[in-house]
């Protein structure tokens, strides 16, 4: 994310705690909260955390009720596919991407960046 894009905002890191580390096996997927908004958080079988909105842009679908596919979140309702680090689609029937929010993980405490710039998600296709 860059400065040159009007679109975004950015006024720094604002982690917020969502989940236990416990919470959520590795390979898994689940729906978080924080500051009112709802997101998917992620582990991959790897042990790695990221974090995308948890809104289907196909057609709103509930993305932390998905799975885990290596480190692809696959939404229930029609199967798109959306990569957990960068909020891009890998897999139609969505076409536009969501955002995706860096995760941490501080003495058992699961963590989103919510400080990261983001776009408005355009729903549909
Ligand atoms: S609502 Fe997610 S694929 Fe259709």
């Amino acid at each position: 994310m860059s400065e040159r894009d009007g679109a975004l905002s950015e006024a720094g890191p604002r982690w917020q705690p969502v989940a236990g580390e416990a919470d959520l096996a590795p390979g898994g997927v689940m729906v978080v909260g924080a500051e009112g908004r709802s997101f998917a958080l992620g582990r991959t079988a790897e042990g790695q955390w990221g974090a995308i909105d948890n809104v289907c842009t196909h057609d709103g679908g509930t993305l932390g009720e998905g799975e885990l596919d290596d480190r692809c979140v696959e939404c229930p309702r029609h199967g798109a596919r959306f990569d957990l680090f960068s909020g891009q689609v890998k897999a139609l029937p969505a076409v536009y991407p969501v955002n995706a929010y860096p995760v941490r993980v501080r003495d058992g405490i699961v963590e989103i960046d919510l400080g990261v710039g983001t776009r408005e998600l355009e729903i549909g296709g």
